[in-house]
């Protein structure tokens, strides 16, 4: 049994190439091992800055996934869905603007960053100042507690963080909250009850942080209560009312290591990428011409190999025997880049075999896909309406 969700959404807005298979999808194909994990296809947050050119999401969407589950996305770990088929990310992004201040959306720093970076279009929209917003309730509706993402996203989990706060807050007292919170630790059993309220007397008269953490775990594990009593003593641990939307933690993955062609950071925009799903002669050709050390004009000439790109390939890709190798024949010309780029060329070769082979059978039998992500989306908007219900319920709004 899972008693952590994880959580994550990318952006279709093209091919994925080694950067992100490096950067973000090796990551996701461990954690799919550890936690129960939901990854989903940001469709509508393409939107935001792509509406414009919608047939480039539409390409990208297939390709996507076709790339997740080429890479070692594993369906029957994960479930992998589309943003846009679960309409209630939806609701709850309106539900959710009733109540966010404009300001914690102005000053987010992706907010300027982008508009600066893609300042031939228009980004002063209204979708695109609420793309945090819409990011929260793609985690809140799931409540899932952890989220993988790039140091540049850590602000929208904070702001998602204090999004869910500021809800429980508004909407978290029911009726007889007290009440229903002691008659759900009588549910807990003797001893465990008896340890909840004393790490909750420890937590609210001490600030025992240790003793908050002690206390959700043992909430953690305990599978008998209902939803609403889980809640109910999740938030009456911390002395507010019932915990309706869970707050997240951003689970940071180590930024990639692996640069581009040219020795910058990978990336469609700077046409330094080698894609996930290149072919064969593409790749050995785009690492045979790839730049090296300038002073190595003639293949007598010595080099340095901490300013040269392929010698960033060789960090990623090789044993410490065979960097020694580059770094002897390289200092000395004692081998050629030709020489030195082969060993570059057959890993990565190697590590997409696999890749090509799985994504050959997923094109060839497109339904397979199509499958995946049905089965995905039906999962997916279960969670979601179970959420759903219970953010009306506290907004008053079940009435009709
Ligand atoms: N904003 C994320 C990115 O650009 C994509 C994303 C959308 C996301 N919704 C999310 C990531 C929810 C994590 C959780 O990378
Ligand atoms: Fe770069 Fe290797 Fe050539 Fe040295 S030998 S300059 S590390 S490609």
């Amino acid at each position: 049994m899972f008693t952590e969700r994880v959580l994550s959404g990318m952006r279709p807005t093209g091919r994925l190439h080694l950067g992100h298979y490096h950067g973000v999808l090796k990551n996701w194909i461990k954690l799919q091992h550890e936690y129960e994990c939901l990854f989903f296809v940001a469709d509508w947050h393409a939107l935001t800055t792509h509406y414009d050119t919608p047939d480039i999401i539409e390409q990208s969407v297939w390709d996507m996934v076709i790339d997740w589950l080429a890479a070692g996305v594993d369906p029957s770990r994960a479930t992998l869905f589309i943003q846009s088929r679960v309409p209630e990310h939806a609701e709850l992004h309106l539900l959710l603007s009733m109540m966010t201040p404009l300001g914690w959306l102005e000053r987010m720093p992706t907010y300027k960053d982008q508009q600066e970076k893609l300042s031939g279009k228009d980004l002063s929209t209204y979708g695109f100042l609420g793309y945090p917003l819409l990011q929260a309730a793609d985690i809140l509706i799931y409540r899932a507690n952890q989220v993988p993402v790039g140091e540049d996203q850590v602000p929208h989990i904070e702001f998602t963080r204090e999004l869910a706060r500021r809800f429980n807050h508004l909407y978290g007292r029911e009726p007889g909250f007290e009440e229903k919170a002691e008659a759900a630790i009588k549910k807990l059993g003797g001893k465990r009850a008896k340890l909840y309220e004393e790490l909750r007397t420890r937590y609210q008269q001490e600030g025992d942080e240790e003793a908050l953490e002690s206390a959700r775990a043992l909430l953690n594990d305990q599978h008998n209560l209902s939803l609403g009593d889980r809640e109910r003593l999740f938030g009456y641990l911390e002395g507010g009312g019932k915990m309706i939307l869970a707050e997240p933690q951003a689970l940071l993955t180590a930024a990639s290591k692996m640069p581009g062609l040219d020795g910058q950071k990978m990336s469609k925009s700077y046409n330094n990428t080698i894609s996930l799903r290149e072919d064969e002669d593409s790749v050995a050709k785009k690492i045979r011409t790839m730049p090296t050390d300038p002073a190595r004009v003639r293949r007598t000439d010595p080099g340095t190999p901490s300013i040269c790109p392929v010698w960033q390939f060789h960090l990623v890709y090789s044993e410490e025997g065979r960097k020694e190798w580059v770094r002897q024949g390289c200092t000395s010309a004692g081998i050629g880049c030709l020489e030195c780029k082969q060993p570059v060329i057959d890993a990565v070769l190697e590590e997409q075999k696999p890749m090509r082979e799985r994504a050959q059978m997923y094109m060839d039998d497109p339904t397979l896909v199509r499958n995946i992500i049905s089965d995905g989306c039906e999962k997916a908007r279960e969670l979601a309406s179970e959420t759903m219900r219970d953010v009306r319920e506290a907004m008053g709004l079940n009435y009709g």
